[in-house]
């Protein structure tokens, strides 16, 4: 295949990907943007493997199958809500596989097509491995400490001492000292200190990161992973592996930058963890016994029908208890009784991007009943009965009311402006961030003290 014919190609796969980006923006084309994905990372592997530098065919299959194998039982048996920590372990691979190989390429540089005619580095490939390294490298372990907080495996509190910052300036400063070392000299030595340094830094600068915080950090950690790509492919010469890169590079970073602006979080208060101290992380709890209106599936069952607008408010109770289902269910009792049925979707409502709407669409929702919360924000004073299932934070007033409040400024759903408001979960516990909800004692409140899926059964029952 001629280089034109590969760079065509290649640029067709781009296409496709720009296309698959722009496909999974809504759920409604997201399984096409997927496929665009899917048809484009065909073409550039394809293309790839049939250039004349690519000869190891056998091994190149066996770690395919390996790690295809390995990728399609992982993802057969996780559950949806252990997709961030799953996320997380995905994008140590992508550090670790730019590490491995910038390693591989400084060790023998004539494999890579890059060595100068006495068998050393020429500079810019120099420059080009210490960013894909030192990128990589603390994608690598910043991964892998975000996957074992997010999966419970340490307290996802911060770990935060004094001289934290100092510390992690002269980690940086060292390492950028053995990196211009490296690329002085070419030598082994300094490339490895760079290496560890990288290794510690990836450590040392999420630590202090709070879980509420975890998700923007996987988010930010699949940015650094596409630029650590986008590095090595300069390294191997390769335009995909630099297009690629660069678009996961910069949609990693827009989503983290979207995701801070739902939560009300500054993206450099949420990098430099524990700088600010302002991580909604300290659960204050239930703090009083206020008394509550609690009531049963005929209770609302009776609300609901009697109800011309009814608003549904699903966070991440409904993925716990595995409830979509179930919900549409209850959707179609309503339409049946000629209730008009939304759901309004909270940008950050479960523990991960468009969380809701992959449940949603999971059940088979239709779209157009699914609203983002710019969108129905205005229509709840409009509306009869806000039924919020399996939700907290998302709807907490004191985001709106208590300066005092860790999430003060979060913006939220204003379910509290419906004639009725129903909640379905199981107790007054807290939601992710740890606060009480004064939504939950309001007059108009009727508390449904059970598990999501078990209420929505019961609904079905009690509406038809
Ligand atoms: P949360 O505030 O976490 O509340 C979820 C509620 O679901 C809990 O209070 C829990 O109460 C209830 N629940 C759990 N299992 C249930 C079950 N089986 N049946 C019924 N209810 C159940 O959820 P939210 O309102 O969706 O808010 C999301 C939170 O996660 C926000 O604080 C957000 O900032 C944070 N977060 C989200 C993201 C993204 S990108 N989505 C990223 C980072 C952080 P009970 O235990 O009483 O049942």
């Amino acid at each position: 295949m001629s280089a034109n014919v590969v760079s065509i190609l290649y640029l067709i796969a781009a296409v496709l990907f720009v296309l698959a980006l722009k496909g999974l923006s809504h759920p409604e084309s997201a399984r096409r943007g997927n496929l665009f994905g899917m048809i484009g990372m065909a073409i550039a592997v394809i293309v790839t493997l049939q250039m004349s530098s690519v000869d190891n065919y056998l091994w190149i299959g066996l770690a395919a199958l390996l790690g295809g194998g390995f990728g399609v039982l992982v993802a057969r048996g996780i559950p949806m809500t252990h997709m961030p920590q799953l996320v997380a372990a995905m994008h140590s691979l992508v550090g670790l596989a730019a590490v491995l190989i910038a390693v591989s390429a400084v060790y023998n540089p004539q494999a890579y097509g890059i060595a100068t005619a006495e068998g050393g580095l020429h500079l810019s490939s120099m420059i080009e491995l210490f960013l894909g390294t030192f990128i990589g490298a603390i994608t690598f372990t910043a991964s892998v400490v975000a996957f074992t907080k997010l999966h419970g495996l340490v307290s996802g509190s911060p770990i935060v001492f004094k001289g934290q910052h100092l510390l992690n300036l002269i980690l940086g400063l060292v390492m950028l000292g053995a990196g211009i070392m490296f690329c002085a000299t070419g030598a082994w030595t300094p490339f490895l200190i760079m290496l560890a340094i990288a290794l510690v830094l990836g450590v040392t600068l999420i630590i202090p990161i709070g879980g509420a915080d975890m998700p923007v950090i996987v988010s930010m950690l699949n940015s650094y992973s596409g630029w650590a790509a986008a590095g090595i492919g300069f390294t191997l010469n390769n335009q995909m592996l630099i297009i690629a890169g660069a678009l996961v590079g910069s949609s990693g970073a827009i989503l983290s930058y979207i995701m801070c602006k739902a939560m009300n979080r500054s993206l450099f208060n949420v990098l430099l963890g524990g700088f600010g101290g302002d991580a909604p992380t300290a659960s204050t709890g239930v703090k009083t016994d206020r008394p509550v209106h609690s009531g049963s599936a005929d209770d609302v069952a009776f609300l609901l029908k009697n109800a011309r607008s009814v608003v549904i408010i699903p966070g991440y109770g409904l993925a716990v208890a595995r409830a979509q289902h179930a919900l549409k269910e209850v959707v179609e009792s309503l339409q049946k009784h000629d209730v008009k049925v939304r759901f309004a979707i909270h940008p950050v409502a479960g523990r991960m991007p468009g969380h809701m709407n992959v449940l949603l669409a999971e059940a088979d929702v239709p779209y157009d009943i699914v609203e983002e919360m710019e969108s129905i924000n205005s229509s709840f004073a409009d509306t009869d009965v806000a039924l919020v299932i399996g939700a907290n934070d998302v709807v907490n007033p004191s985001a709106r009311t208590d300066p005092g409040s860790p999430i003060y400024g979060m913006p939220i759903l204003d379910v509290g402006k419906a004639a009725h408001v129903v909640v379905v979960k199981r107790s007054l516990s807290v939601g992710y961030a740890g606060l009480d909800n004064d939504l939950f004692y309001m007059d108009k409140t009727m508390m449904v003290f059970s598990d999501a899926k078990k209420a929505c059964e019961e609904l079905v029952q009690a509406i038809d």
